[in-house]
């Protein structure tokens, strides 16, 4: 009985932990509203059902604010900390004055917070309304995309999606920024069938951005992923090189039977020594051949064919390295030479002018009786690209 039972609880942990993981797989977006007298809802559970078809998406209707309106008692407030957890956010609230009205503009004036965080780019939005008339309906449309877009959220219009299919014998609430439903128009139902079939068509293709979305942004906003760091690395890595007048030299070709570089995941591995225009610059042992005025010339030459080797290995754009992991040099000093560290400062510095703080890496040096070609400095290089 002892085993039947256990068994029993097994399988059921198996069941419940495949559910959980299949719940966590869901694209979730959310359905945040304002609504006075239930327009704004019913189209609302529409955008829901829209969202929800493909059965891989799950949507949530939420409230900016406690409504006293009984169809709405029991629906949940959601707080302004919980909008960057969704990959997709459907804002919904009714038109006043060719704009949100005041209980959604109250709420979005609290996301200051995240929109200093970056915390909202990215994310997918689309916007609907329940009007009145209908006045203004477009303008209230845009005054929501203003502040939306403001948060770098990537707006999803609808365009002219389903015009062909609606009932054109009486106004309908549609517009090519969301869906709208003319609430206090006599003699029909509101929303209308037509209304109800915009909004559930807005969902559906909202859905379809939020998904496809969730696969580039995994979770996380555009900040978190690098894209807008990217940017500023990319003018900033570039002008770097300009402003230090650094021009990288011609990839070195292999002299063996080797790669210039090899990636491994995310790392890539570099090994240099002092050619310059196919000849080893000032070869020769420190202290004997070499002064270290020459080594330290011979250092920055070497970490400039590391840094071009690195630059082929990230296709011409180094602000897909992400950081300098570590810098080994290797100089070819007489058995008492102690001074390796101020040698390797030169390609050091280097790593850290170029790349700014992702150029700060962990660091080896050693001396050595003999480098290949009589260089008398050589670097191991390890950086991480994307
Ligand atoms: C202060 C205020 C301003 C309004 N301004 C407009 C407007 O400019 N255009 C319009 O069509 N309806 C307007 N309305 C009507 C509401 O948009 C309409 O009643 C809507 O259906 C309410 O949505 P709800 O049922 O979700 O509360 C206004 C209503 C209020 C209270």
């Amino acid at each position: 009985m002892k085993k039947i039972y256990a068994s029993f609880m097994g399988v059921m942990l198996v069941v419940l932990t495949s559910f959980v993981m299949a719940q966590e797989h869901k694209t979730q977006v959310l359905v945040l509203i304002h609504s006075d007298h239930g327009g704004t809802y019913e189209l609302a559970k529409e955008i829901v059902k829209g969202v929800e078809r493909s059965g891989k998406v799950q949507a949530v209707v939420k409230l900016v604010k406690k409504s006293p309106d009984p169809k709405l008692i029991g629906l949940a407030v959601a707080t302004v900390e919980e909008l960057p957890n969704y990959d997709g956010i459907a804002f919904g609230s009714p038109v006043y004055f060719g704009n949100i009205s005041t209980g959604m503009s109250e709420f979005l004036a609290k996301t200051v917070d995240l929109w200093s965080k970056h915390a909202l780019e990215g994310i997918p939005a689309t916007v609907f309304m329940s009007a009145g008339s209908g006045a203004g309906k477009e303008l209230a449309l845009q005054s929501f995309w203003n502040t939306l877009a403001v948060h770098g959220m990537i707006l999803v219009p609808t365009g002219i999606q389903g015009n062909d299919k609606i009932d054109k014998s009486i106004p309908q609430g549609n517009t090519v920024l969301g869906t709208t439903s003319l609430a206090s128009l006599p003699n029909t139902q509101r929303p209308s069938k037509s209304e109800r079939y915009l909004a559930e068509l807005q969902g559906m293709n909202f859905a379809k951005v939020a998904s496809g979305l969730v696969g580039i942004r995994n979770g996380k906003t555009l900040n978190e992923i690098g894209k807008i760091t990217d940017l500023d690395n990319e003018q900033s890595v570039n002008n770097r090189l300009k402003e230090k007048h650094i021009v990288l030299p011609k990839v070195p070709q292999p002299a063996g039977n080797y790669q210039p570089y090899v990636r491994a995941g995310n790392l890539v591995f570099i090994n240099q020594v002092a050619l310059k225009d196919g000849k080893i610059f000032k070869p020769g042992k420190l202290g004997m051949e070499v002064s270290e005025q020459e080594v330290k010339e011979a250092t920055e030459i070497t970490m400039l064919n590391v840094l071009s080797v690195l630059n082929d290995a990230v296709g011409g754009d180094l602000n897909r390295v992400k950081r300098c992991v570590q810098l080994t040099g290797i100089f070819n000093t007489e058995d008492r030479y102690s001074k390796h560290a101020d040698l390797m400062n030169v390609a050091s510095n280097l790593a850290v002018t170029i790349f700014g703080d992702n150029g700060k890496h962990a660091r080896a040096t050693f001396g050595a009786s003999s480098l290949p070609i009589n260089s008398s400095v050589e670097i191991q290089a390890i950086f991480e690209i994307d």
